[in-house]
């Protein structure tokens, strides 16, 4: 056996093992200790990873997260299926109210909803099976709903940009973007401990006045009593996320495909294309010519959070950029890809706020530049969509699978032996 097939032999193997490591029966934990429960941009990404060698758990990995899917129709960002207090803020914290909830406690807010893009995929690598196609179909009301519930309790005003309200739930917690709009939130009064820097260095993690506010929002909702149009009203936070946007359009489009497979039609699936030529149109208010990228934009100031994050990249995977814009994108990613050997920085690393081992706001993450790869080469971006390929299957071998890498030295950071960093590499970078 050859060296290359060796290596690659052995980052499967032990990339199966972090996912059996990580498996609670039935749900996969993003890793022990710093992450107890299940996530949901996760659940979606590790699924992938589980359909490598065990599709049976891939799917049970997606029954479990929608298990949570509240009566409105989101699906949540935590799941906490069983307690722990190893992470804070927990299930208590966030108090929903069971009149609102589906069959798990969870927070009251979502994740990028990568959802269906991944049913799409796994779907289509077995297009015949009737079984699996019956999963599916039981599936497609609850994902209708998911992404219907986006555009109703997200965007009441038809304008075609849903809006967010919380760091968490952008998935990217720490973001620069969120700055100046975190800011003018008011800081929680009562006192708490938190647990995340009893993993992690605290270097790599969000600072206190940031914590602060998260909490002050989850304080928010319950006040609100979940309530969508008062939170919408109300929420001193509110962003039109370009991360948000184009994951949900990416999965909405893919949502609408698997329908047609399924042979399903009717007028939610009507509603989908509406929202999805609703948003194309729309998506060109947050073209910023100067930054030549899409930005994430304050609802609360009608301003743009003006530095460009991976988030804003994701107009590629999305499929929202027109030739002329992805031509500009691509010239601005040469230069991002530049400062790092490991992929696609999460924040411009010429960006004054660049921070190469802080969370979101500096280091590399494996499943955005898988999203942004799928980018590139929608777009016949070749060069750039191998050079993020390679770039990744380095940083893989050079360190394994931890949450997040350094975006300077690749160094591995946050937690190790990561659920949704093996599985994409089971996915995307060790399948034959
Ligand atoms: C952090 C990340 C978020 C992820 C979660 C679990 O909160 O910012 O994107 O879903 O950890 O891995």
């Amino acid at each position: 056996m050859n060296d290359k097939i060796q290596i690659k032999n052995a980052l499967k193997e032990s990339a199966i093992a972090i996912l059996q490591k990580n498996d609670r029966g039935g749900y996969t934990v993003p890793t022990d200790g710093l992450y107890p429960f299940q996530w949901n941009w996760d659940a979606a990404i590790t699924a992938l990873g589980w359909a490598t060698f065990d599709r049976k758990r891939a799917w049970e990995e997606i029954d479990y997260l929608l298990k949570g899917q509240w009566k409105n129709g989101m699906v949540p960002h935590i799941l906490f299926h069983q307690p722990s207090d190893s992470y804070f803020p927990n299930a208590d914290v966030w108090n929903v109210s069971d009149a609102v909830r589906g069959e798990v406690r969870s927070t009251s807010i979502s994740q990028p909803p990568v959802l269906a893009s991944v049913v799409k995929r796994l779907l289509e690598q077995k297009p015949d099976d009737a079984q699996e196609r019956q999963r599916v179909a039981a599936y497609l009301p609850k994902l209708l709903a998911y992404h219907l519930w986006w555009y109703r309790d997200r965007d009441p005003e038809n304008t075609g940009l849903v809006v967010s309200y919380h760091p968490w739930e952008s998935g990217m917690d720490n973001s620069p973007a969120w700055d100046e709009a975190l800011a003018a939130v008011p800081p929680v009064t009562w006192a708490y401990q938190r647990r995340d820097t009893q993993h992690v260095d605290s270097s790599e993690r969000p600072k206190q006045a940031e914590y602060d506010r998260y909490l002050y929002l989850v304080d928010f909702f319950i006040k609100q009593d979940f309530d969508a149009r008062r939170i919408y009203d109300n929420c001193p936070f509110k962003v039109q996320d370009m991360g948000i946007i184009s994951i949900l359009h990416r999965a909405s489009k893919d949502l609408l495909t698997v329908c047609e497979l399924l042979g399903v039609q009717n007028e939610h699936t009507q509603q989908l294309v509406e929202e999805i030529a609703r948003t194309e149109k729309a998506i060109q208010q947050l073209w910023s010519e100067p930054h030549q990228s899409f930005l994430t934009k304050n609802v609360m100031t009608d301003s743009f959070c003006e530095v460009q994050t991976t988030g804003t990249l994701l107009a590629l995977f999305a499929g929202l950029a027109n030739a002329d814009q992805a031509q500009k994108m691509s010239a601005l990613l040469d230069d991002w890809l530049a400062a790092s050997d490991y992929g696609v920085a999460s924040t411009y690393p010429k960006h004054p706020t660049y921070e190469p081992q802080r969370y979101w706001r500096g280091p590399v993450w494996l499943h955005i530049n898988w999203m942004i790869a799928e980018g590139l080469k929608d777009y016949q971006l070749t060069a750039q969509h191998q050079q993020v390929v390679n770039a990744s299957k380095a940083l893989i071998e050079k360190v394994g699978y931890w949450e997040y890498f350094n975006a300077d030295t690749g160094e591995g950071c946050g937690g190790d032996v990561f659920s949704w960093t093996a599985a994409i590499s089971l996915y995307w970078l060790l399948d034959d």
